[in-house]
């Protein structure tokens, strides 16, 4: 480690943070990730970057109501992951109270409530960011969750439902008084593209109008970037979204750094069988098939600033079986032998599955 020191009030985020019986080791969360955050995704995160908090996808209350089989399986918990946040989407209040409870039962350590989705699709029935309409509503539903579970309950706002309309104050209230234990916010407005800069001074607002805990989110990848946002926000903890994508080393990075070390980063072999690994818990999870469809969009993340990464992510559309894709990575990344590879540097061993047999 080298020794620059990086300003102070960012290491607080290196602190124990104590939620309703829940000690997180850090303040270093993932967050929900839709059509990403799956149980293979949440056991990479947890080996090779360790957040403090995993999260799932966003899972319909209605849908889990309805007992669909693709709705389910985001209930999905496994041993070899950490603490996950199970989050919930819907307006109904006694169906994110039965959400939760069904959350509780499949190993949730959190819940939390989505009033941030800005999809139409999600928007047109009332749920997501359009809940932030509504303050009242907000604590309506969070009243009957808290009554399903003791677990640490959350909600996850971004700044209002449009950016003429500024709610965040009003909704991480109405959570905090129905029992909310912390809220986290991203910094952006309703259907706010990602180019909009975060604005860490609308989150400030959020903190010195509640007395609990504030995760704030947005544009967080590294160090400095987690310092700065902490600092201008004055939040509690952070939450890193779009910089995990492909890339589960983010929180370790960010601890690395706010402890006032250099970040090496993995090799682009270690990236490559970090890839593999991804790729063998995804067909264990949701068959081979699925998982070669699955993997070639999380493979592009995972071969950014690698050196031909173009060529890498244009081969990859040519990879329509597993065999194919574990060629294509070899090939690329020059990774040698999967069965001869050196798996010293892996903290966990591989799920097993494709990587050892099926594709032999
Ligand atoms: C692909 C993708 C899927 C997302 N899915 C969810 C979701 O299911 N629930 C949610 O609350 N936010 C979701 N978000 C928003 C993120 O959780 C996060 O708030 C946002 O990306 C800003 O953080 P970042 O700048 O670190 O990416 C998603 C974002 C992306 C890019």
């Amino acid at each position: 480690m080298s020794t620059h020191s990086p300003p102070p009030a960012a290491r607080h985020l290196l602190k124990p943070m104590h939620i309703r019986g829940l000690t997180l080791p850090d303040r270093i969360l993932m967050a929900p990730l839709a059509g990403y955050g799956n149980l293979p995704y949440r056991i990479i995160c947890w080996r090779y970057g360790r957040p403090a908090l995993l999260a799932t996808e966003m899972i319909s209350a209605r849908g889990l109501r309805q007992g669909g089989p693709r709705t389910t399986a985001y209930l999905a918990h496994s041993g070899e992951e950490g603490p996950v946040q199970y989050q919930i989407w819907g307006t109904d209040p006694a169906g994110l109270g039965e959400a939760t409870h069904m959350a509780a039962q499949a190993g949730a350590a959190a819940v939390d409530l989505n009033c941030g989705c800005p999809v139409r699709k999600i928007l047109a029935g009332g749920a997501g960011v359009a809940l932030m309409r509504h303050p009242d509503h907000i604590g309506r539903c969070v009243a009957v969750m808290r009554e399903a579970t003791g677990l640490p309950l959350s909600v996850k706002l971004r700044l209002g439902p449009d950016s003429r309309t500024s709610t965040a104050v009003d909704c991480a209230r109405a959570a905090e008084d129905a029992g909310a234990d912390f809220v986290t916010v991203h910094g952006r407005f309703g259907r706010e593209a990602y180019n909009v800069p975060v604005r860490a001074q609308a989150i400030a607002h959020v903190v010195a109008a509640v007395g609990i805990p504030v995760v704030a989110n947005g544009d967080v990848r590294d160090g400095p970037s987690a310092t700065r946002l902490a600092q201008a926000s004055g939040a509690d903890a952070v939450m890193v979204g779009r910089a995990c994508l492909g890339n589960p080393w983010a929180f370790a990075r960010i601890r690395c750094e706010l402890a006032g070390g250099s970040w090496s980063g993995p090799t682009p072999q270690e990236r490559a069988r970090t890839l593999l690994d991804n790729f063998s818990l995804l067909a264990d999870f949701m068959g081979e098939a699925r998982a070669v469809r699955h993997v070639r969009k999380l493979a592009a993340f995972y071969s950014k600033s690698v050196q031909g990464a173009r060529e890498f992510r244009e081969g990859l559309s040519r990879c329509t079986t597993a065999r194919s894709f574990v060629d294509h990575v070899h090939a690329h990344f020059h990774v040698g032998s999967i069965h001869d590879r050196d798996t010293s540097t892996r903290k966990t061993p591989s799920a097993g599955g494709i990587l050892h047999g099926q594709l032999s």
